[in-house]
């Protein structure tokens, strides 16, 4: 028998949760007089925080762009929707290592392994070895920098969806900006002496803030039966 889980979550928690998920639409023009107060705005980049990653090595970086000039040159130079990017609230490109940023023999590994993790010197020369093998034989990717870019981006993504799914938990409107001229948005970046493009670089946007006009269709999804198989 599956064991029953708590009424409570099955009563309240789901369907709130479920509705959060239903507000959450990929919104094009928001109310540049609203803006995300300062906690709520932490909360989000939280979520982002404890996304998971694989190997633990949190391949990404938050870069909120608040400096209206900087923010104004992002826009314009990617190509992003200025209703969108131009007027919301808070505008957050999101880095992911390159692959000399993720390459196993360097600082960003270490200083996870150190700092964050607590690891020994020996422990972490052993994990060197260890996500070595992983990248080369397990993932295929070790030696192919837009594949190995490509692990970490892939990364960047899931901080990317925890910090919609939590704006939307406390009704702030979300979208996810994927259609921006990545090149630009890298150079933008470095120009600024945000990143050094050796070691990160774009790998997505999101806009945070308040809606000022409503999505024109309603949210369409598959139905559950199309996309779930059980074998
Ligand atoms: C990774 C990703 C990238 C996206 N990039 C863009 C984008 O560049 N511009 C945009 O307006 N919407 C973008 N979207 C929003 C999608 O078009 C939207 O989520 C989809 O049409 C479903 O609509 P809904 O989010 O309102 O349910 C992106 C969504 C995701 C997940």
């Amino acid at each position: 028998m599956p064991e029953s889980i708590n009424p409570q979550l099955r009563d309240h928690v789901q369907p709130a949760f479920l509705k959060a998920l239903q507000f959450r639409r990929a919104i094009k023009a928001f109310d540049p007089e609203r803006l995300i107060e300062p906690a709520d705005f932490n909360f989000i980049c939280q979520a982002a925080r404890l996304a998971p990653s694989s190997n633990a090595l949190e391949p990404w970086n938050l870069i909120i762009l608040r400096q209206p000039a900087l923010r104004a040159q992002f826009v314009e130079r990617t190509g992003a929707n200025p209703d969108q990017a131009g007027l919301a609230s808070h505008l957050v490109a999101i880095t992911a290592k390159t692959a000399r940023g993720i390459d196993p023999a360097g600082a960003h590994l270490g200083h996870i392994g150190a700092t964050v993790q607590g690891m020994t010197p020996e422990a972490i020369e052993a994990w060197r070895t260890r996500f070595t093998g992983f990248l080369a034989n397990r993932i295929h990717v070790y030696g192919d920098d837009a594949a190995m870019f490509g692990f970490t981006a892939r990364q960047a993504y899931l901080a990317l969806e925890n910090m919609l799914v939590a704006a939307a938990l406390i009704k702030v409107d979300s979208c996810a900006l994927e259609g921006l001229d990545h090149h630009e948005a890298t150079s933008v970046l470095a120009g600024a002496g945000l990143i050094d493009p050796e070691l990160d670089a774009f790998a997505v946007a999101a806009v945070f803030g308040y809606r000022s006009v409503d999505p024109k269709r309603p949210q369409a999804r598959r139905p559950l039966e199309e996309i779930v198989t059980w074998a």
